[in-house]
């Protein structure tokens, strides 16, 4: 690429990531008529718990990594100012409390060293922590190969290489990329290619069963649902092709505001369809939906736009975010009788209503 064409490639990714981290705080971007369905998932109440909530225990591992509770930090930013300080007061928090986090699409640091930075930040904030490298689907079939996928696991010393999958988002931005094809292959060469494990995540939407599958036959080393119910991907495009006098997109954010596999549904056929960790996202929000997911079988839990206005303020105000839902999960936990987190995965729960249904026709 042309040093010029570079240039403007940089400014236009920086620019998105502004309005992107803008648009998050200040707009609504969460899911308006569907929800989670976490609300359909019924822990049984143990009023015989027979153990202390202090010596509650809520440590487990992921990808052989040690996390003091099932939670990591949702990708979110990286490649602009505001994200270095976002990115940093994150794994700063994650650093104290012994969890994971993911960064953002890390596009911006191949072009330009400069911003590798405000995604480097996370591993200096958070030098014993598991962190995620991040690459978007569409970078695959543009072009983006192995020895790209190196250098961003590299920039980061990275424990993990994420790779989210946003075809609905894709849609609706406007510079929305939507070549979607040789994905599945590309994932496979990184999967082939590279010294740490390769994830694939969703952005909101929800990974089904079968595509579940299909990233297990690739080898990949687990799955991150993001399912629909939380931070609609298609809102916060929404907005910015209203800004931009693009109708068309515009239009499509309101159709598929609220499209998508509720999360609830995401977890039940990822688990059913797999053998793989799956990690439960997508508008979780409290602690009982962390400890809902464990039961249902996921092996931990992401959040992530609950968790950027507190990064954005400080390193202290994430760390309390996280706090809360750590102080729910071992609620949640006390309340079912589970000492530790291998309990709390064979607590009974019953499922009603419209997740029974989804649960009854998703494969
Ligand atoms: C400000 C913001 C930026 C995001 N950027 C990315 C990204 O670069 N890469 C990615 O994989 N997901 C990205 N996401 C999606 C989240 O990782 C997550 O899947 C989604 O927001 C659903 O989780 P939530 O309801 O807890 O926010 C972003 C989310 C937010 C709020």
């Amino acid at each position: 690429m042309a040093d010029e064409d570079k240039e403007n490639k940089v400014k236009e990714i920086m620019r998105r990531k502004e309005e992107h981290i803008g648009i998050c705080i200040e707009k609504p971007v969460q899911a308006r008529r569907v929800r989670t369905l976490f609300d359909k998932v019924h822990l049984i109440n143990n009023s015989l718990p027979e153990i202390d909530f202090d010596e509650i225990e809520l440590a487990t591992s992921f990808l052989g990594h040690k996390l003091s509770a099932p939670l990591i930090i949702g990708a979110m930013t990286g490649g602009a100012e505001s994200a270095k300080t976002i990115n940093g007061n994150l794994a700063k928090a994650a650093e104290k409390l012994g969890l994971g986090m993911v960064v953002g699409s890390q596009r911006a640091g191949l072009y330009d060293k400069r911003l590798g930075e405000t995604y480097a930040i996370s591993r200096m904030a958070g030098p014993n922590i598991f962190i995620g490298s991040n690459i978007g689907g569409a970078q695959i079939s543009a072009g983006f190969c192995l020895d790209d996928a190196r250098k961003l696991v590299d920039m980061l010393d990275a424990d993990a290489l994420y790779v989210h999958l946003n075809p609905a988002q894709e849609v609706v931005q406007p510079e929305g990329d939507m070549n979607y094809r040789n994905v599945l292959r590309g994932i496979k060469s990184f999967v082939e290619g590279l010294d740490v494990p390769v994830v694939v995540k969703e952005v909101g939407f929800g990974i089904s069963g079968e595509v579940a599958r299909k990233l297990e036959e690739a080898g990949v080393g687990a799955i991150e649902v993001a399912g629909t119910g939380g931070t609609s991907y298609a809102a916060v495009e929404y907005y910015r092709a209203r800004e931009m006098g693009m109708k068309r997109k515009e239009r499509m954010g309101e159709l598929l505001w609220d499209w998508g596999i509720p999360t609830a549904a995401a977890v039940y056929s990822a688990v059913r369809n797999t053998k793989l960790p799956v990690v439960s996202s997508g508008g979780i929000r409290t602690g009982i939906d962390v400890a809902k997911s464990i039961a249902m079988g996921a092996s931990a839990c992401s959040v992530a736009w609950p968790l950027l206005k507190p990064a954005a303020e400080s390193a202290e105000k994430a760390e309390n975010a996280l706090s809360d839902l750590i102080y729910g999960l071992k609620t949640a936990m006390f309340l079912t009788g589970s000492s530790n987190i291998k309990e709390l995965g064979m607590a009974r729960y019953v499922v009603t209503g419209d997740l029974k249904e989804w649960c009854d026709q998703l494969v």
